[in-house]
Formats: C-alpha cells, sequence, structure tokens
C-alpha cells in the first residue's frame, strides 16, 4: 500500500478533467487557429504591452497539445508581437513547458541533490526498467514517459516523483511499482 507520504498530493476533478481534454486534444488536436478568441480575451488583460501575456499565452498551448511546438511557438509570436526566440527561451527555460508530446502519464523524477542523495535515480532507473524504455522515451502504447526533472520544491520529502500534476513524496522502488498501478 502506498503510505500517507507517497499519495498524490493533488488529486481529484481538475485532474481528471484536463486528463481527459489532455486525450482528446491528442487524439483529435485542433488547430491553432481555434485559439484565436482564447487568445484575444488573454490579450485584453494586458493592454500596456502585448509581451506581458507570453506565459498565459504558452500555459493555454501547452494545456491544449500537452506540448508547444516549433509551430505554435512562431503563431503565438506572431499574436504578441515578438520574435519567436524570446518565446522559445521562455519554453526551455520553465520545466513545465514541453516542446515535444509525452504519454498520457509524464513521470517526472527529481534529479537535484537532496533527491539525488535520498535514491532518486534508483527510483528512476526502477520506472525505466519496468517500462522498458529510456529516459525522455515513450512507451509503445503512449501511455507512460519518464524524465528528469530539478528541483520541484519539496527537497524535505526526498526522493519526488511528479506523474502529471500529482505529486508523491518519499518514493521508493515499491511505491513507484503502486504509482504505475494507479495510472490506469
Ligand atoms: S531536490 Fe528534489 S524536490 Fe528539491
Amino acid at each position: 500500500m502506498l503510505d500517507e507520504r507517497c499519495k498524490p498530493r493533488f488529486d481529484g476533478l481538475h485532474a481528471a478533467h484536463a486528463q481527459s481534454r489532455f486525450l482528446f486534444t491528442r487524439m483529435n488536436p485542433p488547430p491553432l487557429s481555434s485559439l484565436d478568441a482564447q487568445v484575444a480575451e488573454i490579450l485584453t488583460r494586458y493592454p500596456v504591452s502585448k509581451r506581458s501575456a507570453a506565459m498565459p499565452v504558452l500555459h493555454l498551448i501547452q494545456d491544449t497539445y500537452g506540448h508547444i511546438s516549433n509551430e505554435a511557438i512562431e503563431w503565438a509570436a506572431g499574436k504578441l508581437e515578438l520574435q519567436p526566440v524570446h518565446l522559445l527561451e521562455l519554453v526551455t527555460f520553465y520545466p513545465m513547458f514541453l516542446q515535444k508530446p509525452v504519454g498520457r502519464y509524464h513521470i517526472k523524477v527529481c534529479r537535484t541533490l537532496s533527491c539525488a542523495l535520498n535514491g532518486g535515480e534508483t527510483v528512476c532507473e526502477h520506472f525505466l526498467e519496468k517500462l522498458k524504455v529510456g529516459l525522455d522515451e515513450t512507451t509503445s502504447d503512449g501511455k507512460f514517459t519518464v524524465s528528469h526533472v530539478e528541483c520541484i520544491a519539496s527537497c524535505g520529502t526526498a526522493p519526488v516523483v511528479q506523474v502529471n500534476d500529482d505529486l508523491y513524496e518519499g518514493v521508493t522502488p515499491q511505491s513507484a511499482d503502486e504509482i504505475l498501478d494507479r495510472c490506469k
């Protein structure tokens, strides 16, 4: 059984809704132009500078498609009257933005000091071995991708793993198996 520390901290309806929307858009990706109205609404919140809307626009794209493609960066740059490289800087800096599609469950294993010292790499290798994939690869059924992330601010409960929006603390190879079992 997962002990209390290993239960996801963020769970419930929001996650289920986000997951079902992600699945839908992954199978039926809408054109970028379908976001025109939402981007226009975001821009009304930043009347002084369109540049200030960069983060919410990138979040919108990430939430819709599960990643931010080069095409989407160029499209958004046009909307925000920026050079694409300005958005690329944001996309590559913030770990919540992804440049490539990932599986339905994106398993992010922290590799920073506290987690590394407390067995994070063993947990990561366990996931890779169990799923028979390499780091940043997606299983053939499209279900799982395992990646490293830098510190996700839960150092006191290292090693930690985030699966989509759910945070798991004090993860061991045994509890890693139970985390996979929860991903139906
Ligand atoms: S080092 Fe892993 S959460 Fe901070």
